[in-house]
């Protein structure tokens, strides 16, 4: 059986009131026991949660990383710093930081490996934009995004990678996947994992991310491969997380 998790990314929101209001709500909430939950909220955040969420179940995540350790990298961020802010997950690839900031497959490579590295899992995120799947080629893109990593990865490495299929067009968007679309891919990326192992592709973790919600999630989560949510907007109201990280239990 593979452990559900859904993991909240702000992205570049949230508040120090925000994260209070986090400890407050998930300290006090009767939570399912089987399932991880994760917070991820910008680096200056990262410590003020540490603190807040010491009483719940919350763990932390990070929106990036950089690949080295240290180094002459002005703004840029190491796993190795992160460890100490007891981050435990990190996001690669995402659609924003590959539109916005011209990530490469080999870039959300190398941060994939410098996540490992340190002993955080990484979240990789794969998905196409709307122009990709009305060509018919999503399932070459994701497949080209996973194996691009996965498949220079060592079986060990293998099972610590979770991977997140998020439509470009669906996030934000409020324009959710199907259950059905959703799936779809999700059990490709299953089927191409089992192609090196199958009993690794069986516990592969694959969220489904792009506009889940407390009223879509229940009905996204019941999918066979889906195995957990990467939320963005709704994870900014302790209200709507709460519910999400309720319906996966
Ligand atoms: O990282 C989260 C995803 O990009 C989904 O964002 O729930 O606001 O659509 P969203």
């Amino acid at each position: 059986m593979r452990r559900p998790l859904i993991a909240g990314n702000w992205k570049m929101n949230g508040s120090a009131a925000l994260v209070e209001a986090f400890g407050k709500v998930f300290a006090d909430a009767k939570l399912p026991a089987d399932v991880d939950m994760v917070v991820i909220p910008p680096f200056p955040y990262l410590d003020a949660a540490r603190h807040a969420f010491s009483n719940t179940p919350l763990r932390l995540g990070a929106q990036t990383l950089n690949p080295l350790h240290s180094g002459a990298h002005t703004g840029e961020v190491s796993g190795r710093m992160l460890k100490e802010f007891d981050v435990a997950y990190a996001l690669v690839g995402h659609s924003e930081r590959r539109q916005l900031y011209r990530e490469t497959d080999e870039q959300v490579f190398e941060r994939l490996m410098a996540a490992l590295e340190v002993g955080m899992s990484p979240i990789l995120c794969v998905g196409e934009t709307l122009e990709e799947r009305d060509a018919g080629h999503t399932m070459d893109v994701v497949l080209r995004q996973v194996g691009h990593v996965m498949a220079r990865l060592e079986a060990a490495q293998r099972c610590e990678v979770i991977i997140a299929y998020e439509p470009v067009w669906a996030i934000g968007t409020g324009r959710t996947a199907t259950p059905e679309q959703a799936q779809d891919v999700m059990a490709g990326i299953r089927a191409y994992q089992a192609s090196f192992d199958t009993s690794l592709a069986e516990q592969l973790r694959l969220l489904y991310g792009g506009s889940m919600n407390a009223n879509n999630a229940a009905e996204l989560l019941a999918q066979p491969d889906i195995d957990g949510g990467l939320v963005g907007g709704a994870s900014l109201k302790t209200d709507d997380f709460y519910a999400i990280c309720q319906s996966a239990g």
